[in-house]
């Protein structure tokens, strides 16, 4: 379960693709499609929430995460998905890095938000994330596929 958005989600609900070698889980991404919230009533207009993107760390570095991100673009582009949105946190540079190299795009900053969910739904979130940097804070980005 992942709090974001001030809510729980499960991010192993909905679709997503495994990368494997050997038999051995390499990684995986999840996504859910929704109406889009700015769309008409009736006019079957979607948006994806990519839920997860993980690759086991011995794994990390080589691509993997990359490859996973754009294969599930591919197969939402097919659908005839048009928009994927996804939150990550101000801690986590990597996953900013990939995203932003693969054409995500900064679409708002929820300043304070795990602060937020560490008081309220998700005690649990450490004070401090990766590299030493205090986890704070939402960051939402978006991509046109
Ligand atoms: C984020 C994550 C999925 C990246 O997967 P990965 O397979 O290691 O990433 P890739 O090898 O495909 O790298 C893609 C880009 O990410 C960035 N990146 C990857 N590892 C990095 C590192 N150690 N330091 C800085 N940037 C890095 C680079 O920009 C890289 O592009 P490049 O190869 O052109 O330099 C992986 O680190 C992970 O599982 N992290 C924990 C879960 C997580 O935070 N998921 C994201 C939640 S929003």
């Amino acid at each position: 379960m992942q709090a974001r958005r001030g809510e729980l989600v499960d991010v192993l609900a909905g679709d997503g693709l495994v990368s494997e070698a050997g038999g051995e889980l390499l990684g995986l991404v999840t996504w859910v499609v929704a109406a889009a919230a700015n769309g008409e009533p009736g006019d079957g207009a979607a948006i994806a929430e990519i839920r997860a993107l993980a690759v086991a760390g011995p794994m990390r570095g080589r691509g993997v995460g990359r490859a996973l991100l754009l294969a599930a673009e591919d197969v939402l582009r097919r659908a005839g998905v048009p928009e994927g949105w996804l939150v990550t946190t101000n801690d986590n540079l990597v996953a900013l890095e990939l995203y932003q190299k693969a054409g995500w795009r900064l679409s708002e900053l929820r300043a304070g938000a795990i602060d937020q969910l560490r008081r309220s739904i998700k005690p649990g979130i450490p004070a401090v994330g990766q590299h030493g940097i205090p986890l704070r804070d939402e960051l939402e980005l978006t991509k046109e596929l």
